[in-house]
């Protein structure tokens, strides 16, 4: 440490690319002193994680802004210093312009340059203000700081790792091809060392992510480029992690070396999130989805024969440019023949710089507001369905915290959803077999099946090299 302690506070907005790069923010800025804090009033310095994959993202982040000002200036009134960056898509997007909109802040930068936090804050402390939104030429994984163990711990029991990031697909609708720029994955062998720590420090599940997650080819401790699948399996062999997941999946990317995955890793959960956006193949192609309906239908076909009870999730978009009444119909049945354990859904919004924008027959917005209600309404109907499909079965639960009510704790099935059952606290981490004995619409209640010997979390072996 070079420097007197000071407090870090990291607000994310967005997805959980967002959440896991905070968190690698502060592990970059620990080195300098900083220390999180929960609240940015005592803060000395406050970034905001922005998103921008949607509508009013910026709007929130300037509103953000404006409170955050306050506090700065209600600071230097007090002879304190508040700085106050901006980072995420947001910063990356928008640049120089957040700064003249609103000058107290001290620093821009993209999801393209964490790495060099602490010399951007120091050139902020120098001339004023510092903006960095480049996309470098160099891999910005091979900088940024290993977690230790230390920086990993009192995180829980699940833990998201960045193996990929950026994409090269291009929907015609999406930012994230210009502010996360192109597809870049992360060595495996650095993969495999954060989730031994995280392993160390109690996690006992993983999940992988990326924006194109299953695109992924870090290069393997062979020299060789590994798959997202070879990948899984190598991480099911790390001591203490029970369980992982993976996300975000692109249909086109779902190789029979990942669905072969689903079939034999029993580490691997009975979840995928494997959006479609759209039931109709016109708007598929024009969204350059690159596949039509009957490929993703074929996909969840061999994903199911190699996993019955695998649990789908999706993202939808309606309201895209030229959506008519019988495409979204095609998306609504899509709906219905996968059986969807929930799924996200959005109305179009055109996000400046990316193709859909400059399409002509946008749709009104009253119009995608009808079919995203009507939308939401059929989604949870499967989710009720799926749910309603879980009563009186058991499995296992990781229990992650307190649940609401006292003696109670909460947990994750293996099909993600939240589960709240009675529980001693000491299984906080541990997983164990419940029985489902009443389900509500976002959350199963269960109790712990007689007899079942809960498996207490195990201190962690560190297995011997990777
Ligand atoms: N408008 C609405 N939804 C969008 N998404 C991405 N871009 C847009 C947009 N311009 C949704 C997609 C994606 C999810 C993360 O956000 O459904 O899968
Ligand atoms: Fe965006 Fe499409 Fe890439 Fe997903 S696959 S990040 S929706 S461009």
């Amino acid at each position: 440490m070079n420097g007197p302690r000071k407090l870090l506070y990291v607000k994310s907005f967005g997805c959980q690319m967002n959440v896991y790069d905070s968190r690698r923010m502060a592990d970059t800025l620990a080195p300098q002193g900083y220390v999180e804090t929960a609240a940015a009033d005592d803060a000395d310095l406050v970034i905001l994680n922005t998103c921008h994959i949607r509508e009013k993202a910026a709007e929130k982040v300037y509103s953000e802004l404006g409170r955050l000002r306050r506090m700065k200036d209600a600071a230097a009134s007090e002879g304190r210093d508040l700085v106050i960056a901006v980072a995420g898509c947001v910063a990356q997007a928008e640049g120089e312009e957040i700064i003249r909109r609103q000058p107290a802040v001290d620093l821009v930068f993209g999801p393209q340059s964490y790495h060099r936090l602490p010399e951007l804050l120091a050139r902020a402390a120098r001339d004023g203000k510092a903006v960095d939104t480049e996309f470098p030429v160099d891999n910005k994984f091979e900088h940024l700081a290993e977690p230790t163990p230390a920086a990993t711990r009192a995180r829980g029991v699940s833990a998201f790792v960045t193996v990929q990031e950026g994409c090269d697909k291009f929907c015609t609708f999406c930012v994230v091809p210009y502010t996360r720029g192109a597809e870049v994955s992360r060595p495996a062998q650095k993969i495999l060392t954060e989730i031994e720590h995280l392993a160390a420090a109690g996690v006992r599940e993983v999940t992988l992510i990326g924006q194109n997650v299953n695109a992924y080819h870090g290069e393997g401790p062979d020299s060789r480029p590994w798959s997202l699948a070879r990948l899984l399996r190598r991480v099911a062999q790390v001591g203490g992690i029970d369980r992982l997941r993976y996300t975000t999946s692109h249909p086109r990317d779902m190789d029979d070396d990942l669905i072969a995955a689903h079939r034999d890793l029993h580490e691997l959960m009975p979840q995928l999130h494997l959006p479609v956006q759209s039931g109709s193949d016109r708007i598929l192609a024009a969204m350059n989805r690159r596949h039509s309906r009957a490929d993703y239908l074929d996909v969840v076909k061999r994903l199911r024969d190699a996993r019955p009870d695998l649990a789908l999730t999706s993202d939808f978009i309606v309201g895209f440019p030229g959506e008519t009444e019988s495409d979204f119909a095609a998306t609504l049945s899509l709906v219905s023949d996968v059986g969807y354990s929930g799924a996200f859904s959005f109305k179009y919004s055109p996000r400046p710089g990316t193709p859909g924008a400059d399409m002509d027959d946008q749709i009104d917005e009253q119009t995608k507001s009808e079919r995203l209600q009507r939308l939401q309404q059929a989604i949870d109907r499967n989710q009720a369905a799926f749910n309603r499909r879980c009563l009186g079965m058991s499995f296992d639960v990781l229990f992650e915290r307190p649940g609401r009510y006292a003696g109670q704790l909460v947990g994750r099935s293996p099909y993600l959803q939240p589960v709240q059952a009675t529980a001693p606290a000491a299984l906080i981490g541990g997983i164990a077999t419940v029985t489902i004995t009443e389900v509500a619409s976002n959350s199963l209640f269960g109790a712990l099946a007689p007899g079942a010997q809960p498996r207490a979390p195990q201190p962690a072996l560190l297995p011997a090299g990777a």
